[in-house]
This record gives C-alpha cells, sequence and structure tokens, in this order.
C-alpha cells in the first residue's frame, strides 16, 4: 500500500530582515523532515515552541511551498501538482487550528459557515447544502437548532467541533490539526479527543496532529515524530518512543509527561532554547543534552534506524541497556 501522505527532505527557510545595511539571515523552520501517513492513521508532532511545527502544517496544507524537499498527497505531487490537479489537492487536505474564536467568522450563522466551503467547491443545491451540513453537525456533537446561531454563543470546545466540521465539509482524506485543544479547558480537551478518535474511525481519516504536550496525543497517535530547531530527533511508532525513548530530547519530553515519566529517572535539559537564528554546530541538541560528549559539538548525528524506530544521536545505543523496555 502507497501511504496516503509521503513527505520527503521537506525545508522552510524565511530571510529574516536585519536592518538597512545587513544582510538578511536565514532561518531554517523546517531542516529536512521525512514521514508518511498511510489512509486512516494519526501522526503525531511533538516538539516545543519554535521548533517548526506549524510551519511543518502550513507546508502539508499547501499554504506554503517547501523551499526544498517533496510532498505527495494521495498519489499526486503536491509541491509541482499536474495541470488540473490543484483544486483536487486542496480538498485532500485541510486544516484546523488551536484558536477556534479567531478562525470563525464572528459575523455568519453556523450553517453559512459549514455550507461556504460546498458554495465555493460544488454545485450543490441550498437545499441539499443544508441537509449535509446539518448531517456534519450531528457527526460532531452539535444539535440542529444550534444552524442558525452565532459562533459567539458557543463555547471554547463547541466553537472547536464547529472548525472541525467545516474543515470536514469537503471530506478530505488528511486533516491537519495544529495544537487543536492546547486552548481549551482539560475537561473539553478529552471530548474533543475523542470525537477526533471517532470521525477518524467513522471517516477513515488520516491526521497530522500537532501539539507542544505528549501527553495530548498519547491516545490519538499511531507514531510520533519529536521535532526540535526545525529537525527530527526521534521518529517511530508511538508505543516504541513512549516505552523507551532513545533521544534525550525525547526522553526529556517523556519524562516531563504525567502518567508516562518513567521509575527514577529524569531528564531536564539544560538551560535555554538557542536561537534558531544561531543553530548550535553538531547536533542542535547538543547544548541541552545532559550526555554530551565532543562529537556531538562537532558532528550533526545523522537520523538512523535503532530498535523500531529512527533516531538522531551518536549515542542513542547507551540508552537501549539502560533503560527496561
Ligand atoms: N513567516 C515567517 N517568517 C519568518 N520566520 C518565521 C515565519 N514563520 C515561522 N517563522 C519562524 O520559524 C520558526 C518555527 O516557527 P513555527 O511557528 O513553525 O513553530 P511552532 O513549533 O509552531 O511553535 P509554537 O509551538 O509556538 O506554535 C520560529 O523560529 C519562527 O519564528
Ligand atoms: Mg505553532
Amino acid at each position: 500500500m502507497t501511504a496516503l501522505v509521503t513527505a520527503n527532505d521537506l525545508k522552510r527557510s524565511y530571510d529574516i530582515r536585519r536592518g538597512l545595511f545587513r544582510a538578511p539571515a536565514q532561518l531554517q523552520a523546517v531542516g529536512g523532515i521525512s514521514f508518511a501517513i498511510d489512509a486512516g492513521k494519526t501522526l503525531a508532532i511533538v516538539g516545543e515552541s519554535g521548533c517548526g511545527k506549524s510551519t511543518l502544517a502550513r507546508l502539508v496544507t499547501l499554504i506554503e511551498k517547501p523551499s526544498a524537499g517533496t510532498l505527495s498527497l494521495d498519489g499526486l505531487d503536491a509541491v509541482h501538482p499536474p495541470a488540473g490537479a490543484a483544486k483536487a489537492l486542496r480538498r485532500t487536505v485541510q486544516i484546523v487550528f488551536q484558536n477556534p474564536y479567531g478562525s470563525l467568522n464572528p459575523r455568519k450563522r453556523i450553517g453559512a459557515i459549514l455550507e461556504e466551503p460546498l458554495i465555493i467547491n460544488t454545485n450543490l443545491g441550498k437545499q441539499e447544502r443544508r441537509a449535509q451540513a446539518l448531517d456534519m453537525m450531528a457527526k460532531v456533537g452539535l444539535r440542529p437548532e444550534q444552524y442558525g446561531r452565532y459562533p459567539h454563543m458557543f463555547s471554547g470546545g463547541q466553537r472547536q467541533r464547529i472548525a472541525i466540521a467545516r474543515a470536514l465539509m469537503l471530506r478530505p482524506k488528511l486533516l491537519v490539526a495544529d495544537e487543536p485543544v492546547s486552548a481549551l479547558d482539560m475537561s473539553v480537551q478529552a471530548q474533543v479527543l475523542n470525537l477526533l478518535a471517532d470521525l477518524q474511525r467513522e471517516l477513515g481519516l488520516a491526521y497530522l496532529f500537532i501539539s507542544h504536550d505528549l501527553g495530548v496525543v498519547r491516545h490519538i497517535a499511531d507514531d510520533v515524530l519529536i521535532m526540535y530547531l526545525g529537525l527530527v530527533m526521534e521518529h517511530g511508532p508511538k508505543e516504541r518512543i513512549f516505552a523507551r525513548p532513545l533521544h534525550p530530547y525525547a526522553q526529556a519530553l517523556v519524562d516531563a509527561t504525567p502518567g508516562l515519566g518513567r521509575k527514577g529517572r529524569r531528564i531536564v535539559p539544560k538551560g535555554e532554547l538557542p536561537s534558531p537564528l544561531d543553530p548550535p554546530a553538531g547536533c542542535v541538541f547538543s547544548t541541552r543534552c545532559p550526555h554530551v560528549t565532543e562529537l556531538c559539538r562537532a558532528q550533526r548525528p545523522p537520523l538512523r534506524p535503532l530498535d523500531g524506530r529512527l533516531v538522531a544521536c551518536h549515542d542513542a545505543e547507551r540508552f537501549l541497556d539502560t533503560q527496561p523496555a
């Protein structure tokens, strides 16, 4: 089976102006990321603020073009789409953002918000559009009488349901969810995560699920990809990484997650996140790694297979021996 989404060495850099007389600097927000997502599966992208998660989301949802690398969606080249394929590609992937307040037009009723993608992209008549909107409202747990209400009349969790419903109106195969529950209360987070899991099962959706919090993705993820300063630190099946993270940064994230942390150990990164404009030579995590060696400061470790996942650490083997599987 070929994957629904295949990203190969995706890169995105930005020119940052530094005043009139200095040359612009290059900021590499995404520094060469590869992954595949099968239909109906979830890849979770996890890393702290500024590591490039939203930039990656914009590349995968075709909002921005990569500076380099390839991306294929449902068998189509998404970077250089074949003639006539752009529209089909855009329908294949949709996005849900963190803040459901900003992403819903406050002057439109829910019905109109949900039907807008149908008006733009289909020839459906009024009755059929309304029927599809009501059907999608039911799927995301909204009631028919809410069809005529405005966004401000809803709670944050309900608003996120509306944003999810709108994203699904054109029946995408991939939903990119960029911190979809981070702005919600804990109890509401669980409800929205359960909804996403139900919708995945019902509609066969694939998710690229972005979070700064490993705890949020622990139930929904199949694979996990851990990013730091635009690069992959560790990538593989959730069970592998959660049970025995090999990269020290992955270990730190696992240890910091309530209910996941390993007994009797806790890795805490040293110091501050370096500026992405001036990333460390060698391993990008070397300035904060408690196990750093001279080799780490000098040479960037390649992402390599080990113990059923990919890991970018020169010394990953030593963590195989010291941790319980
Ligand atoms: N349009 C842009 N122009 C310049 N720099 C940008 C642009 N977009 C993102 N960046 C920079 O790229 C890096 C990655 O940003 P990005 O928003 O992708 O991170 P993130 O992981 O989503 O962070 P957060 O968790 O805070 O949402 C940051 O250093 C950011 O400042
Ligand atoms: Mg972001």
